[in-house]
């Protein structure tokens, strides 16, 4: 009796329907080209699905750091995340291909490559794990900080340093005789600060948010490879909204990655000059000669992980260079 009073109550619209609520968790910090997307995405859903959608962003790892949050989008306890592709390892081997050290020459390439045939068909590669990609988002390429300067490779020997969940950043650091150690990402600063390890990747915008530039006396600008995110949703969540919400989401989640990758652009230029004003760390540059060792020490990960990844995505990958 009271479930068809209130279905008629709202019908007639006496009573007004409880928004639908979209949490959105990540475990940067506001001003990053990732909190500032999540950011920009709730101001266009504010705007344009007032009362249908409340979405709520969760910055700095405070409702799940790095180790869960994919977790706990498939049990349905938050509804939109972006992992950066290094977390995905889990669920398919095909996004490693972002992990390959010394594969892509700038975010141009990185982006032709994303939105190519075979970037676009790894967006649906998650669907069988119940997470819908619904686009790539840019940081930047990733910089070596450490505790000593690294010209050469034999700097990094026998050093620990702090990587994502992959186990393509862990055959990086193992081809240099350095000690990759998996950890979550909030728990960098303080590893680092108590030298419990000696170094980690990272790019510019995190290197700055996260004030790893502070207790990390050497930064090599080696961009020896890419973080990037996928923005995902939980599948079921996704297919069980009202079509017109799902169309105004999507066009939503769209406008705010390009606004992100502007961002992301712009900060990475920003961020590095602020790190170097602060005089708090210094750049290691390298020469041709010394980052050919780089290459050259690191790029037989290729070969290593070829099976899993496939030839046909790395050579695609490569061609997305020229
Ligand atoms: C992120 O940018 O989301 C985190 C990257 C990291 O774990 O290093």
């Amino acid at each position: 009796m009271k479930k068809t009073l209130l279905a008629l109550a709202l019908c007639s619209g006496l009573v007004q329907a409880a928004p639908i609520e979209l949490k959105f968790s990540h475990v940067v910090a506001e001003n990053t080209p990732k909190g500032q997307m999540a950011t920009h995405f709730k101001t266009l859903v504010d705007e344009r699905l007032k009362g249908e959608v409340e979405v709520k962003v969760y910055p700095n790892s405070q409702l799940f750091g790095d180790g869960k949050e994919l977790e706990a989008m498939l049990l349905g306890d938050v509804q939109m995340i972006a992992p950066s592709l290094s977390k995905f390892q889990k669920y398919t081997d095909k996004l490693q291909i972002f992990d390959l050290p010394f594969l892509f020459n700038d975010m141009a390439a990185v982006d032709r490559f994303q939105q190519g045939p075979q970037g676009q068909a790894m967006l649906g590669s998650l669907e069988q794990y119940g997470l819908i990609g619904l686009g790539y988002l840019h940081n930047g390429m990733k910089q070596l900080s450490a505790s000593n300067p690294l010209k050469v490779p034999t700097d990094a020997k026998g050093r620990k340093f702090r990587i994502q969940t992959s186990d393509v950043l862990a055959a990086q650091f193992d081809k240099i005789g350095a000690v990759p150690v998996k950890k979550p990402f909030a728990e960098v600063f303080t590893l680092l600060q108590t030298r419990a390890i000696d170094g980690q990747e990272n790019t510019w915008s995190n290197i700055y948010s996260q004030k790893f530039y502070e207790v990390q006396p050497y930064i090599t600008e080696s961009n020896h490879g890419v973080l990037d995110y996928l923005v995902v949703v939980n599948a079921e969540f996704w297919n069980g909204l009202p079509e017109g919400v799902r169309s105004e989401l999507k066009r939503a989640v769209e406008e705010s990655v390009t606004y992100g990758n502007q961002v992301a652009a712009r900060k990475d230029k920003e961020d590095k000059a602020a790190i170097l004003a602060s005089g708090k760390s210094q750049l290691v540059t390298l020469t041709d000669a010394e980052r050919g060792q780089w290459v050259a020490a690191m790029k037989p990960v290729w070969q290593q992980f070829e099976g899993a990844i496939g030839k046909d995505l790395i050579d695609a990958a490569v061609a997305a260079n020229q």
